[in-house]
């Protein structure tokens, strides 16, 4: 993430049994590279002790407005001030309420007076309570002025009921801090993106696929959504949780892909094909299951349609960005590809070299565009080289 170790995230707990899960926020911030400063209300120190958040944080926690050396070693205003990010999870009615009414009776309260950071809200409590209408009013009346809300997520509640109140998992409050901190310079784009392989099936239990584990696609979508884009995401059968805000179309077979994407085309402003597109399918299905013989089988397969290069004949001021898995040749194969497809960049892949192409979380990839411009890019995070496609696609809608 860009200057990671330079963003402040003021976390402010407050009392609710969900306390124990910001434990785990903390945890995962300080290991993407922020810098937390914990501050707890007094009914949160009942839950969880400063203790556990000062050991995570690696950081004294904030608690007291009045205390003389905390306020002389962070001081409220301070805090206000640092913050890149306010982050309030849990938080309960009270504060909420507390929030609405402009009462800044305590630590917490004062710095979100203070601030000028955006503020993202975790509500977290008992069902009830997050129906109250009075709540309700509060939140609307929040997020009114711009304040940012998670909402909480349904189940089993603490209280011994099942609703909604659940605080969302920290993943996912993660998740919504990075789109919060993200530069929003694709809010004009409207991505269709393709992920995963197909399965091409042979009979009711076999099938035809490849190894695509669908990661780059979906970190595309991810990506794509925290600078502010739209997304369709058209994705093959994988065992990745789909990035919320996303538009899901899940589909099996190329032909089912190629259908999808083709209904979404037209809406796209600019396709990036991540898909490991099967190319054959079996010539045959069999509707029963084939039964073992004595003996070798000949399997017959057929060529599938190449969508990317349907989309390349009628891209019509749409960028297009297909992938290339290459095991020689890269750059030759690769700029033969961009030319033939009509594409506007390819991202190759020398797929025989560690730690790149399929399955694994990383990438090492070769950008070339239609000037004749070649980047080799070092090995990096599959969301790191999502950046540096969208910042590519970027200059090329620039340069038009
Ligand atoms: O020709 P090749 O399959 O290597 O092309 C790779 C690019 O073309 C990828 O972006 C892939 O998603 C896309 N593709 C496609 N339809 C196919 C095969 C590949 O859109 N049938």
């Amino acid at each position: 993430m860009e200057d990671a170790e330079k963003r402040t995230i003021v976390l402010g707990v407050s009392g609710g049994i969900a306390c124990y899960k910001a434990a785990e926020l903390v945890r995962l911030l300080v290991q993407e590279g922020f810098s937390v400063q914990v501050v707890m209300t007094r009914e949160a120190m009942e839950f969880v002790t400063p203790l556990t958040f000062q050991t995570l944080s690696g950081r004294p926690v904030a608690t007291e407005t009045f205390s003389l050396t905390q306020e002389s070693e962070i001081g409220h205003i301070r805090l206000a001030g640092q913050a890149h990010l306010l982050v309030i999870a849990p938080a309960t009615a009270n504060i909420i309420g507390k929030i609405t009414a402009g009462i800044a009776d305590d630590l917490l309260t004062t710095i979100l007076m203070a601030t000028k950071a955006g503020v993202l809200i975790a509500p977290s409590m008992n069902v009830h309570m997050f129906e109250n209408p009075i709540l309700q009013e509060n939140i609307g009346k929040l997020k009114a002025l711009g304040y940012h809300f998670i909402e909480p997520t349904e189940g089993y509640l603490a209280c011994g009921y099942e609703g909604k109140g659940r605080l969302p998992e920290p993943e996912d409050i993660l998740e919504e801090i990075r789109r919060l901190l993200k530069k929003k310079d694709l809010i004009d784009e409207r991505l269709l993106i393709t992920a995963g392989p197909n399965q091409e099936p042979l009979d009711p239990v076999r099938y035809v696929s490849n190894r695509s584990s669908g990661k780059m696609g979906y970190a595309l979508a991810r990506v794509g959504l925290r600078r502010g884009a739209k997304v369709t995401l058209v994705s093959g059968p994988t065992s990745l949780v789909p990035p919320s805000g996303a538009r899901l179309i899940s589909v099996r077979t190329a032909a089912e892909m190629r259908e999808a994407v083709l209904q979404e085309f037209a809406n796209a402003t600019a396709v990036v094909m991540a898909a490991a597109v099967a190319d054959y399918r079996p010539e045959q299905y069999v509707s029963k299951k084939l039964k073992r013989a004595e003996g070798p089988i000949v399997l017959k397969l057929q060529p599938n349609p190449d969508i990317l290069r349907e989309l390349g004949e009628r891209k019509n001021g749409r960028i297009l960005i297909g992938f290339a898995a290459e095991t020689e040749a890269l750059v030759k194969n690769a700029t033969k590809k961009l030319r033939e497809k009509h594409l506007d960049l390819i991202v190759a892949n020398d797929v025989t070299q560690e730690g790149s192409g399929f399955e694994g979380d990383t990438n090492a990839a070769t950008l070339m565009d239609r000037k004749g411009a070649v980047h080799s890019l070092p090995l990096m995070s599959k969301e790191e080289l999502a950046d540096r496609i969208y910042d590519y696609l970027i200059e090329i809608r620039n340069s038009r």
